[in-house]
């Protein structure tokens, strides 16, 4: 029985059109729902495209965290989603929302974990100087980017390297990393996945 997988976005969602066309054939999930805290979010349209059910749960429109995560919840639920795939997605979940789903809910992370966690990964790598980036996959857990690590990608930075050309490297990684990770944690393969 393939898992009906929520892929959750706030932006262009690339990670979100990488999972959407990776889910066909032997592959033991389809998507079922695109949903987006962001109703400018560029990534709707290519769900659309692509022919993927989508919502929009606006966190500006609610007044606390909760009721937020209650209302994100409620639309998955509804779209009888049983598996979350955040990508891209800028919101920070609550403690109730990721027991919930607990073992069912996934992010990708623009860093080599457990190094980097939360925002401006590339920036911080290259302040370190250090000799590689990447991206991983995780499970979600009340904590930020903490979960255990279930895939990862490295590159190479280049002493020409900007934060926004070590982005473009590593997001080109994602893409071919997250669709792997997710067939293996769903296919019961062995991970972490190292690319
Ligand atoms: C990616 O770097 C991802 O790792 C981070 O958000 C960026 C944009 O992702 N979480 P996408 O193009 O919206 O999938």
């Amino acid at each position: 029985m393939n898992a009906r997988v929520a892929i959750a976005i706030s932006g262009g969602g690339s990670n979100m059109v990488s999972l959407v066309q990776a889910m066909t054939g032997d592959f033991p999930a389809r998507p079922a729902l695109v949903v987006s805290n962001n109703p400018d979010a560029g990534g709707l349209a290519k769900a659309s495209a692509l022919g993927v059910p989508t919502a929009v749960v606006n966190h500006r429109e609610f007044g606390t965290r909760d009721d937020f995560d209650r209302a994100l919840d409620k639309v998955l639920r509804d779209g009888a989603a049983d598996f979350i795939c955040l990508a891209g997605f800028m919101r920070i979940l609550g403690p109730e929302f990721t027991a919930n789903w607990a073992g069912r809910m996934l992010n990708i992370h623009p860093s080599l974990l457990p190094k980097y966690p939360g925002l401006n990964t590339h920036a911080r790598a290259l302040k370190a100087g250090d000799a590689q980036a990447g991206c991983s996959v995780h499970w979600v857990t009340s904590g930020l980017d903490e979960g255990p690590v279930v895939g990862q990608a490295a590159v190479d930075v280049r002493p020409s390297d900007t934060a926004e050309s070590l982005a473009a490297r590593v997001l080109e990684k994602e893409h071919i990393l997250y669709p792997r990770a997710l067939r293996a944690v769903l296919g019961g393969a062995e991970t972490p996945i190292i690319l």
